[in-house]
């Protein structure tokens, strides 16, 4: 069942955190329904940008909807991620989606204003929620980058002002995060100074977190042995600080790469260890089962997991 972004927040503000994971193929979707009904959790499912021109449009909804006909028990709602404007036009007026972001983060303070206001006003008359963004995040973002060095933490009062000017549903915030597999250098931990600053000006407002995988290391050693040249160093969140967070109002958190990786290493062992096998669907079906024990783990790790029934109830 597609529900409102709005509502599954009502649902898990303050007290645990909602998923939302990127999906391109059939293969990602399978995993995430499974997985969420395996951990009995309700979810989000975010389409990028990229995501729509890699499947087209068509093809990346009729997957949701079959998967919505495989595990009708799922509760989830459909999300733009990233979106820029003229996107967020086409994804509220297309009638499937539950919520856009509108990712203008990177232009100055009174045109990311303007430009929310005007994606807030036409979803808001559709019924749909946005997710805008304030504060930069390292690491690239789309065909965006920004240096680690200049990448700013959102500022609380600016939080404020930019939610009361916007009108806007959640606000996307700079926390310390990165997008991609190299997030930190050594052990580093979230901003919760920051993030309990924001949550003092705003209130009961549900806050998102980007580039929340956590990469974990021995996932990365795997894919290195398998032939992969990933950078040892990365590092991610440390999924111990998910919950931490969630109690301070991050309510959505943004999780794409950490399933990259385990495809990567699905693919990379699975061709390893058959040099001599070409039928895709075996490697396929390893990580549709990885894919769905990685959501398990992700949903527990989020406090959403044995939360379903209880969502079920509330948006009855
Ligand atoms: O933050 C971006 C997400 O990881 C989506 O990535 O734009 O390559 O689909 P993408
Ligand atoms: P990661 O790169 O940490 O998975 O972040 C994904 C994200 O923020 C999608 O919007
Ligand atoms: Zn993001």
């Amino acid at each position: 069942m597609i529900v409102t972004t709005a509502a599954l927040f009502r649902v898990a503000y303050g007290k645990f955190a909602i998923g939302a994971y990127n999906i391109n193929n059939m293969e990602q979707a399978l995993g995430l329904f499974r997985g969420h009904i395996d951990a009995q959790a309700p979810f989000i499912i975010q389409i990028s940008k990229g995501a729509r021109k890699y499947a087209g449009i068509p093809m990346i909804e009729a997957i949701i909807r079959a998967a919505e006909q495989m595990y009708p028990q799922a509760i989830y709602a459909v999300h733009l991620d990233h979106g820029d404007e003229q996107t967020c036009y086409s994804c509220i007026d297309s009638g499937f989606y539950s919520s856009v972001m509108i990712d203008a983060s990177h232009e100055p303070f009174e045109q990311n204003v303007a430009i929310t206001r005007r994606v807030v006003e036409r979803a808001h008359a559709r019924g749909l929620s946005v997710e805008a963004e304030l504060g930069m995040l390292g690491g690239v973002e789309e065909d965006i980058k920004v240096d680690e060095k200049h990448a700013m933490l959102t500022d609380p009062d600016e939080a404020k002002l930019f939610v009361e000017q916007t009108g806007c549903d959640s606000l996307a915030v700079a926390i310390g995060t990165s997008h991609g597999a190299y997030k930190f250098k050594g052990r580093q931990s979230l901003h919760f100074d920051r993030i309990e600053a924001i949550q003092q000006k705003l209130p009961g407002f549900p806050l998102v977190m980007h580039g929340s995988s956590s990469v974990p290391p021995e996932e990365v050693a795997r894919i290195n042995a398998a032939g992969g040249a990933l950078d040892p160093s990365a590092r991610g969140v440390d999924e111990d600080e998910l919950l931490r967070a969630a109690a301070l109002g991050v309510t959505k958190v943004n999780i794409d790469t950490d399933g990259r990786l385990v495809w990567t290493r699905v693919h990379r062992e699975y061709f390893r260890d058959h040099p001599a096998e070409f039928d895709f669907r075996k490697p396929g079906a390893v990580f549709v089962d990885e894919y769905a024990r990685f959501i398990v783990h992700k949903s527990q790790k989020l406090g959403s997991a044995g939360k379903l029934e209880m969502v079920r109830a509330a948006l009855s």
